[in-house]
């Protein structure tokens, strides 16, 4: 199957740069999410990141034209989802949002179309079954920053095909990204899962009083080569996400040490959400940061 046209749902930060990564590759997208807001910010975000591409020779300003003219923003799903051949969903992470997103999909797009999710903490087998094609359900799973990150993990259900896994491979070597196929799925695929540990230590050593934000990060970055340390890193992709997530698996197991942590629920009730809302474990009001 030559996929021709992409949907993808949500224009957040992994929705909008998903969109953009699969339009610079000559795909045309059309991009959907309810709030007319968040497509606005979507549009003048890609341009500002993408203008810097031209700024550095990267790009030249016909071809960021002509992926911009490959590009098409809406509000209303019905319009979006007509003649797709591949849906990459990635709205909020809540199961019942997704679950019924999906069935709406199922109803939208043709027969062929495989729907995608984005999602780092629903395994397909979660949402596959809210669909009248199972086995065309599949994760595909970027990375924030995802104009920048090369990985994406592809996540196969038991009732997921072998066609929808190549197809799926196939086209995220198509955008330039690398795939990473997990053989059998599992709740945070394989970096959340790495990343989840280190987090969850990191904010151990907060909580415990050994430690401030600031020297965890640098210890992270300087000791261990990484890019960012751990309070940075959830500043990045949204302090509310990883809260979401542990909250999900949660409701699921009952165990305490699966439930969100102290300090993590404080930020998420005082709407400190990281970079989105200006702060998070930083302040980005002040350009200090
Ligand atoms: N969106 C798009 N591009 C961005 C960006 C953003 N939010 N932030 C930085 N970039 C671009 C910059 O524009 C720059 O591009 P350029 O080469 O054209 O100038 C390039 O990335 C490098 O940026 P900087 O020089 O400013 O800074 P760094 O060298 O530190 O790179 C980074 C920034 C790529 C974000 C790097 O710090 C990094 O790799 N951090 C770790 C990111 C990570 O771990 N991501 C995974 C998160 S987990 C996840 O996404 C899973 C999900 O389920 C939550």
């Amino acid at each position: 199957m030559e996929i021709q046209k992409i949907l993808v749902v949500g224009s957040g930060a992994m929705g909008s740069q998903i969109a953009m990564v699969c339009a610079l590759a000559g795909l045309e997208v059309a991009v959907q999410d309810l709030a007319e807001a968040s497509l606005e910010k979507a549009q003048s975000e890609l341009r500002a990141r993408v203008d810097r591409n031209v700024v550095k020779g990267r790009l030249s300003a016909e071809e960021r034209d002509a992926a911009f003219a490959r590009l098409s923003f809406d509000t209303d799903l019905a319009p979006a989802a007509e003649g797709v051949d591949f849906v990459i969903e990635a709205a909020v992470e809540k199961l019942d949002v997704k679950r019924e997103l999906f069935a709406e999909l199922d109803r939208l797009t043709p027969e062929h179309a495989i729907l995608a999710t984005n999602s780092s903490s629903f395994v397909p087998s979660r949402i596959a079954d809210a669909t009248g094609r199972p086995d065309r359900v599949v994760n595909m799973h970027f990375f924030n920053p995802a104009l920048v990150m090369k990985c994406v993990e592809v996540v196969r259900g038991p009732q997921t095909s072998d066609a929808t896994v190549d197809a799926t491979v196939a086209l995220t070597e198509r955008i330039g990204k690398l795939p990473v196929v997990l053989d059998k799925e599992i709740p945070g695929f394989i970096a959340n899962r790495l990343l989840g540990a280190v987090r969850d230590e990191a904010i151990r050593l907060l909580e415990g009083g050994y430690a401030s934000v600031e020297a965890i990060d640098t210890a992270a970055r300087t000791a261990l080569g990484y890019p960012m340390g751990p309070f940075e890193l959830m500043d990045l992709t949204g302090i509310d996400i990883g809260y979401y997530t542990k909250q999900g698996r949660f409701e699921e197991t009952g165990d305490p040490a699966d439930a969100p942590s102290r300090s993590v629920t404080e930020k998420v009730e005082a709407g400190e959400l990281g970079r989105k809302t200006g702060k998070g474990w930083y302040d980005y009001t002040e350009g200090d940061h």
